[in-house]
């Protein structure tokens, strides 16, 4: 096992449970969508969310695409700075499809609230959210995923996908971040060891 990166307080979930929950996640999905005509379109938001995707398409047996968009809302910042923008489209055309979005992280809800509006205004013939993580803000409690991995405090997360000013996505567990790392950056200090 990989050493604790050393900006990294505390590990909140690691690679086993990770493994463990998106395998059961996966089953669930495998079951309700198992009659659905046409597949699935699994949908994901870049960046974060590819990681997670990566692993849950893998444990779906059905037939899915795979489609990806970006949006942009945090910059480098470790608050939302409550915009989101279109970065990049859906490739695919949604109408009278099975969409299922996977994300990694709901957190105030502003990117899934945006999302969601976005894609229901193409016709799906079903739209559902699979998140692997929700900090259940008051805000982020309007989305309520159809299939969830984990709650986790309102904590500064990163790892399995999710970075702070684009690092530790790589990370193969969820962690905690150091406070003193985004402290120091926002004294101008260097963020990464
Ligand atoms: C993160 C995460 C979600 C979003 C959740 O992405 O991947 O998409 O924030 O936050 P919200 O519920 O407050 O909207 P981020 O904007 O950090 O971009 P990234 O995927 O490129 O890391």
């Amino acid at each position: 096992m990989k050493a604790l990166h050393p900006d990294v307080e505390r590990v909140l979930i690691d690679e086993d449970q990770l493994r463990e929950r998106i395998a059961q996640m996966g089953a669930d999905i495998t079951r309700d969508y198992a009659d659905v005509p046409g597949g699935l379109v699994v949908v994901s938001v870049l960046t974060s969310a590819a990681v997670f995707m990566a692993d849950l398409v893998r444990a779906i047996d059905l037939p899915l695409e795979m489609d990806l968009v970006t949006v942009s809302s945090y910059g480098d910042k470790t608050e939302s700075s409550g915009e989101v923008r279109l970065l990049k489209d859906l490739e695919s055309n949604i109408e009278g499809r099975h969409v299922l979005i996977a994300e990694d992280l709901i957190d105030t809800g502003l990117t899934m609230s945006y999302l969601v509006e976005l894609l229901q205004q193409r016709k799906p013939a079903s739209l559902e959210i699979a998140a692997l993580l929700h900090k259940h803000k008051e805000s982020g409690d309007r989305i309520a995923p159809r299939y969830l991995g984990f709650d986790v405090p309102d904590e500064f997360v990163v790892g399995y996908g999710m970075d702070y000013a684009g690092f530790y996505r790589n990370l193969p567990y969820v962690g905690a971040l150091k406070r003193s790392v985004y402290e120091a950056d926002a004294q101008g200090l260097p963020a990464v060891e």
